[in-house]
């Protein structure tokens, strides 16, 4: 199969959000408890008007997988600028990276990685940041083989 990866357009945000909605199961943590009917459907609603009003900024890199004919196969978004908050440097945000399940483990992750790398480069910030679930493996296992590193952990303790 060829995979195209280019940037993303307008045209795609819905295609994009429902993806995204598709994969977020995978980034719950196992102590939360959520209705994932609810989730998926507040998820579409929020990508759908987020990237309506940010996908054409030069400091969002939102990039997307397809094949020949045009079927989303996976996607990335990200942003560069904000800081990372101890050290207050500005760096690249990966945000959101999904793929179709029945096209994983073909490489389009680290694909659109790579691609979100050059866009973080040629910007000229040093480093990329994101959060990533812990029971998350697929996910942490890609990040790791990409070369990225622990830095902080997130914690939540569970009052009632
Ligand atoms: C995590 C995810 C994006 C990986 O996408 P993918 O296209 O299948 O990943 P790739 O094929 O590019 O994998 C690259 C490397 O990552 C690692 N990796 C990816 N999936 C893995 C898995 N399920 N188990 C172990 N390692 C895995 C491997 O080292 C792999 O290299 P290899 O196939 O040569 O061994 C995909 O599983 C997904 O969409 N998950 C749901 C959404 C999600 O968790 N997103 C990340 C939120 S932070």
């Amino acid at each position: 199969m060829n995979i195209i990866i280019r940037r993303a357009e307008t045209k795609d945000i819905k295609r994009m959000a429902q993806l995204a909605a598709l994969c977020i199961e995978d980034s719950i943590p196992p102590t939360r408890e959520v209705s994932l009917k609810n989730l998926k459907q507040a998820r579409i609603i929020d990508i759908e008007t987020s990237l309506a009003k940010i996908i054409n900024l030069s400091h969002i890199g939102i990039y997307l997988a397809e094949d020949e004919k045009g079927n989303l196969l996976g996607h990335l978004m990200g942003y560069v600028g904000d800081i990372e908050s101890v050290t207050g440097e500005p760096q690249g945000w990966i945000f959101d990276l999904s793929v179709d399940p029945k096209y994983r483990r073909r490489g389009i992750a680290r694909r659109l990685v790579e691609k979100f790398t050059e866009f973080v480069k040629k910007a000229g910030y040093k480093f990329i940041g994101l959060l990533v679930t812990s029971s998350n493996k697929a996910a942490v296992a890609l990040y790791e083989n990409l070369g990225f590193v622990e830095e902080r952990k997130r914690m939540a303790k569970r009052l009632f």
